[in-house]
């Protein structure tokens, strides 16, 4: 399952879907393409309804397109069956949502622990991991406390780290800032560039802000379900 060092992490090519069919038929991608590099952040812009979740949960193997193919860590994950495309979720994607989605009655550590478990980590491995992403993302101390014990940009980096303890191929952030303040969700989206180049994992970030999207390495334009390159590089 490692990929090539010079082979892409990501490659969408001709992705298409619809939602619906006949006069309410909605085309969410036509014909998009994207690559991403290990290591590499790429910044989604586009406005509402552009086709930006729907590119998200095609790579993360929570939709399957209508035409096209995707291909993760060197696994097409449009040819797995419906058992193989739950386990590559679990195993091989990291999710970050806007809506923070932790487990309310878990602690820090424990949310992180239940991902692991999920995704077959073993226990001790889990535990290691777990202590040294929760400090290197400013929570040491912090580990045992419920979510509704921290502040939304702590809530946010418990949820980054979550999507990172399994060691992703792949790590799909929608909007994970858009509920903090400008200044904390700036930190939160610099945090996450500097998680997926140091793991080498490839990261797509959904974002409206240009500021946040200044973090990635590229930004690509969503509109009406196409996917342009744009020539603006990185900014800081
Ligand atoms: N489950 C669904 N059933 C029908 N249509 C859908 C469904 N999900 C999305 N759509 C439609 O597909 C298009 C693309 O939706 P998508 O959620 O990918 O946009 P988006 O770029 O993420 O928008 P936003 O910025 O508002 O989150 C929209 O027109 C939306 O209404
Ligand atoms: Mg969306």
């Amino acid at each position: 399952m490692t990929a090539e060092p010079n082979e892409a992490a990501v490659r969408l090519t001709g992705v298409s879907k619809t939602y619906g069919r006949g006069r309410t038929a909605v085309a969410a991608l036509r014909d998009a393409s994207l690559t991403v590099m290990p290591g590499e952040l790429v910044a989604v812009m586009g406005p509402s309804g552009s086709g930006k979740s729907t590119l998200l949960a095609v790579i993360g193997g929570l939709l399957t397109p209508d035409t096209g193919t995707v291909v993760v860590g060197g696994v097409e994950v449009t040819a797995l069956s419906r058992g193989s495309r739950a386990r590559y979720r679990a195993t091989r994607v990291g999710f970050v949502f806007q809506s923070l989605n932790l487990v309310p009655f878990l602690t820090a550590r424990e949310n992180l622990l239940l991902m692991a478990s999920l995704a077959g980590t073993t226990r001790t491995a889990a535990r290691r991991r777990a202590g040294n992403l929760l400090a290197e993302l400013g929570l040491e101390g912090r580990e045992r406390d419920f979510p509704g014990q921290l502040s939304g940009g702590e809530q946010q980096r418990v949820a980054i780290a979550r999507a990172l303890i399994h060691e992703p191929a792949v790590l799909l952030a929608d909007e994970p800032t858009a509920s903090l303040d400008t200044e904390r969700g700036y930190a939160v989206a610099v945090l996450l560039a500097r998680e997926v180049r140091r793991r080498r994992t490839a990261g797509v970030l959904v974002t409206h802000d240009p500021r946040m999207a200044s973090v990635a390495d590229r930004v690509v334009r969503a509109a009406d379900g196409s996917l342009t390159e744009t020539a603006d590089a990185k900014a800081g």
